[in-house]
């Protein structure tokens, strides 16, 4: 039981039809709720810090919860930063004991993301920590216009290919067709295989990273319609999309919008329910456990991760 970097945990999902769940984390009750899944599934896990969960949760409470997690799940855990934007961010969270760290060039131009990218691969891989990197951009909603202008801005293989090869980075993102967020797509779902088995074809041996990958449960957007403001319109990944990157190179799979999906719907009931019920506890024990639901159903039946350990 330790903190791991990522490089055997997608040495075995590459090429074996599962992926392992990164999931977002800025508390102590959402760790608490992933983990005890991931321990109950016997399931490889990635816990996930972004700029905004460090600044909200402030760097050393998730790294000691995480490591908490670590002492009382006896569960290898790989702690990676997301979406990290610059190399500042990045050496701060290789010196901080990441294990993992995400460099997100994604927006500037092929050269300047692969320099980018390649400094922070010398510096995270001179201290033992794997990097993530990621070329094309996510496609926003509101650029859902036509399936056509969509994927002006996804990954081109080719160019992941060089990418790789020129980087020495560990995993890659592509840009497919997901999007951050509740709002994935207006109308059909559809995300680019063809193209994603196309630059599995090519760099066979980069584990392939899958952001915006939340499947925006109905179950949990209802409650929250029942139980407080409107969510309307939302639209994630079909749980069979998610199914098909697994079977094409994608080993990692990124959600956080269930999360809060979850825990909001769970916190939101339980107040209408118990008006006067002021206790922390009482909310937000059940919006622990609803995360442990969620997340055991993502491993178990949408990644396929239980027993992959
Ligand atoms: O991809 C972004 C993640 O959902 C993290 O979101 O920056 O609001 O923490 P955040
Ligand atoms: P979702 O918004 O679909 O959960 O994606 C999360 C993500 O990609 C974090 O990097
Ligand atoms: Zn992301």
């Amino acid at each position: 039981m330790a903190l791991v970097t990522t490089t055997e945990m997608f040495k075995k999902a590459l090429n074996a039809d599962y992926a392992v769940g990164a999931f977002n984390v800025n508390n102590m009750e959402i760790i608490q709720g992933i983990v005890e899944a991931a321990q109950e599934e016997n399931a490889p896990l990635i816990l996930q810090v972004s700029a905004g969960a460090r600044k909200y949760a402030k760097p050393a409470y998730l790294k000691h919860l995480v490591l908490a997690a670590i002492e009382e799940s006896g569960l290898d855990i790989a702690l990676h930063l997301d979406h990290g934007a610059d190399f500042d961010i990045c050496k701060k969270c290789v010196d901080d004991g990441f294990t993992s760290v995400m460099i997100d060039g994604s927006q500037y131009p092929f050269e300047e993301n692969l320099k980018l990218t390649k400094e922070v691969v010398d510096y995270a891989h001179a201290h033992g920590v794997v990097v993530e990197a990621e070329l094309g951009k996510l496609a926003g909603v509101e650029d859902d216009v036509k399936v056509d202008s969509r994927s002006a801005t996804f990954t081109v293989p080719e160019e992941a290919a060089e990418f790789v090869e020129r980087t020495g980075v560990d995993s890659l993102a592509v840009a497919i067709g997901t999007s951050h967020g509740a709002y994935k797509f207006k109308g059909t779902p559809y995300l680019d295989f063809e193209r994603l088995q196309e630059i599995h074809k090519l760099i066979p041996d980069t584990p392939l990273v899958l952001h915006g990958a939340s499947t925006v449960i109905p179950e949990f957007v209802d409650l929250c319609n029942k139980f407080g403001g409107e969510i309307p319109g939302a639209q994630g990944v079909p749980e069979d999309m998610i199914k098909t990157a697994a079977r094409y190179g994608v080993c990692k799979v990124n959600i956080d919008t269930d999360l809060r999906l979850a825990m909001t719907a769970s916190v939101r009931q339980f107040l209408v329910e118990n008006p006067a019920e002021f206790d922390p506890r009482k909310y937000l024990g059940p919006a622990r456990d609803a995360i442990k639901g969620m997340v055991t159903h993502k491993i178990r039946d949408v990644l396929g991760a239980t027993n992959k350990r």
